[in-house]
C-alpha cells in the first residue's frame, strides 16, 4: 500500500519508514514530483498538518498524511506554538539569513521572555493528519517538561538544549538519539499513526 508523507525533510522521512517497515510503500513528495513549497497559514498546528494533507490529497488523490509540531509554553499562553519555527521573526530585509541564526534568535527570544516568570513548563505537541480515501484521522503527541535558563548540550535541534524532558535531568540535546526518540512528541505521535495503520486488515 502506498501512502504518501509530506514532507521535504528526508530525515523525518528515514525516520518513519524504519517504523513502518515492509507493509507500507513510503512515498515523499518528490516521489510523487511535486516540488513546490505548501502554505503553513494557519493559527493551529490542527490545521497546519490538515491543510498540508488536503493540499497534496486533493491535488493527487493519494492517502498521505502530513505533520506540524510546536512548543507550547505555560507562562506564554502557549505560544510559540505554530510559530515555534519563525518565532523570533524572519526579516524580510536580511536580519535573519540561516536556520542556525534562526535556532538561536527563536531561543534568545524564549528566555527573554520567560526571565522571571514563576511557572516554566512546557510541552512540545505533534499533530498528525492522516488522508485515507478522503476521510481524516488526526493522532497527537505530547512530551511535557520545563525550558531551562540557559542552553545545555549539542545534539538535536529548535529548543532542545533548553528544553527537559519530565523525569529526565539532560536536555534533549544532551541526550543521545535514541533516547530522545524513545519519548519525544514526534514519536509518539507517529507509534499512534503506525500502530492505527498496522490495525488496518487489507492493508498487511
Ligand atoms: P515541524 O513542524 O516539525 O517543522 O516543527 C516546527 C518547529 O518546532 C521547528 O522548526 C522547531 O523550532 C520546533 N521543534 C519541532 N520539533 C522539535 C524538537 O524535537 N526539538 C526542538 N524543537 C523542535
Amino acid at each position: 500500500m502506498e501512502l504518501v508523507f509530506v514532507t521535504n525533510n528526508p530525515g523525518k522521512l528515514r525516520e518513519i519508514n524504519n517504523i513502518l517497515g515492509d507493509n507500507f510503500r513510503l512515498l515523499s513528495l518528490a516521489d510523487i514530483g511535486f516540488e513546490g513549497e505548501i502554505p503553513e497559514i494557519h493559527p493551529t498546528l490542527e490545521e497546519n498538518a490538515s491543510a498540508k494533507a488536503f493540499y497534496i490529497y486533493d491535488r493527487f488523490l493519494k492517502d498521505c498524511f502530513a505533520d506540524d509540531t510546536g512548543l507550547e509554553v505555560e507562562a506564554l499562553n502557549n505560544r510559540p506554538g505554530v510559530y515555534s519555527a519563525r518565532f523570533a521573526g524572519k526579516d524580510e530585509t536580511g536580519g535573519i539569513t540561516s536556520l542556525e541564526e534562526q535556532t538561536a534568535a527563536n531561543i534568545d527570544k524564549l528566555l527573554g521572555m520567560l526571565e522571571g516568570k514563576k511557572s516554566r513548563k512546557a510541552r512540545f505537541r505533534t499533530v498528525i493528519s492522516l488522508i485515507m480515501r478522503g476521510k481524516e484521522l488526526r493522532f497527537e503527541g505530547i512530551v511535557n517538561g520545563a525550558i531551562i535558563t540557559k542552553r545545555r548540550g549539542s545534539g538535536g535541534f529548535g529548543y532542545d538544549p533548553v528544553f527537559i524532558p519530565e523525569g529526565s535531568e539532560l536536555t534533549f540535546a544532551e541526550m543521545d538519539l535514541a533516547e530522545k526518540n524513545r519519548i519525544s512528541h514526534r514519536a509518539r505521535a507517529f507509534r499512534k499513526l503506525v500502530d492505527y495503520l498496522s490495525g488496518i486488515p487489507d492493508l498487511m
